[in-house]
This record gives structure tokens, sequence and C-alpha cells, in this order.
């Protein structure tokens, strides 16, 4: 092999290794905020699979049979579900700058999904959770 052949192989063998590192850190990023941070857990279950803690409110969807696509997920994570116990984990949420659905705080009136029990999330951390689900429970 030449030698910029074998430099061109090392360069794109680094970068397969080191993609994998970013995405596998990101999942891992992803797992703190769903069973430590956002405690998703505490009503999706550990496994994501909807049993969550018995002094949960219950219902919690099992993301092992979802049909949501990534962005749904982000949506549903950052808006919440309206009329339900899934909390909005955007702070920001149904905002005059920053609606969801297509609808303000007074378009949703009480149907305003709750506060999170925990705390509110970043973007990203929203997107790492999404990712986490779909990289762990979803289609498994
Ligand atoms: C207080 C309980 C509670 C907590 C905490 C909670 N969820 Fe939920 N979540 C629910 C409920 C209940 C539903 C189902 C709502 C419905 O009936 O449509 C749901 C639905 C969802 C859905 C939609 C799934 C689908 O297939 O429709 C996603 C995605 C989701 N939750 C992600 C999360 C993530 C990520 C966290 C943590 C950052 C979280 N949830 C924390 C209760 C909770």
């Amino acid at each position: 092999m030449s030698r910029m052949l074998k430099s061109l192989v090392g360069v794109s063998l680094l970068t397969c290794i080191l993609g994998t590192a970013a995405m596998a850190q990101d999942v891992s990023f992803g797992q703190r905020i769903f069973q430590d941070k956002g405690d998703c857990k505490f009503c999706h279950g550990a496994n994501g699979d909807g049993r969550g803690d018995p002094r949960s409110p219950g219902a919690g969807a099992n993301f092992h049979q979802t049909a949501l696509k990534r962005e749904q997920i982000i949506e549903v994570i950052t808006c919440g579900r309206p009329g339900t116990e899934m909390p909005h984990f955007d702070k920001y949420a149904y905002d005059d700058d920053t609606p969801c659905y297509g609808m303000k705080e007074k378009d949703v009136g009480k149907d305003k999904p709750p506060e999170p029990h925990s705390t509110s999330l970043t973007k990203r951390e929203i997107e790492a959770a999404a990712d986490y689900i779909l990289a762990t429970f979803v289609g498994k």
C-alpha cells in the first residue's frame, strides 16, 4: 500500500472511532438525563416500558412500542402532552415566543402540562434524552 493510501485509511479509521465515541458519549449523557437529572424513570420505568414508580401518576408511555419519530419525541419532551401528566421540560414552553403545538399559554389553558417534579432541561439535554430513548428502547 502506498504511504498516502495508508495514511488515508488511518485518518478515516480514526474519524470513525472518534465518531463512535462521540455518539456513545451522547447516549451516556442522555442516559444520565433519563435516569437521574430528568427522572423520566419515575413515570416511564428504568427500562422505558411505562412501569414507573408506584408513587408516580402512572400511565407513562412504553417507549418500546412508540411510533414517534425523533422530532416528535423531542417535541413531547419539550412541550409535554396537554391534558396528561407528561410534563413540559422546556421552561419556556407555551410562552408567546415559544408556542407548543401552535398553542400559547392562553390557548392551552388548564390543559397545560405540569412542570417537571425534577427540573427543566436545556435543548441539548432534551435531544440527548431523545437519542437515548431511540438507541435503547424504541423497537427493542
Ligand atoms: C410525572 C410522570 C412523567 C414524567 C416524570 C415523565 N413522563 Fe413522559 N409521559 C408521561 C405520560 C403519562 C405519558 C403519556 C401521555 C399520553 O397519555 O399521551 C408520557 C409520554 C411521553 C412521551 C410520548 C411517547 C409516545 O409514544 O407517545 C415521551 C417521548 C416521553 N413521555 C418522554 C419523557 C422523558 C424523556 C422524560 C424525562 C425527561 C419524561 N417523559 C418524564 C409521564 C411522565
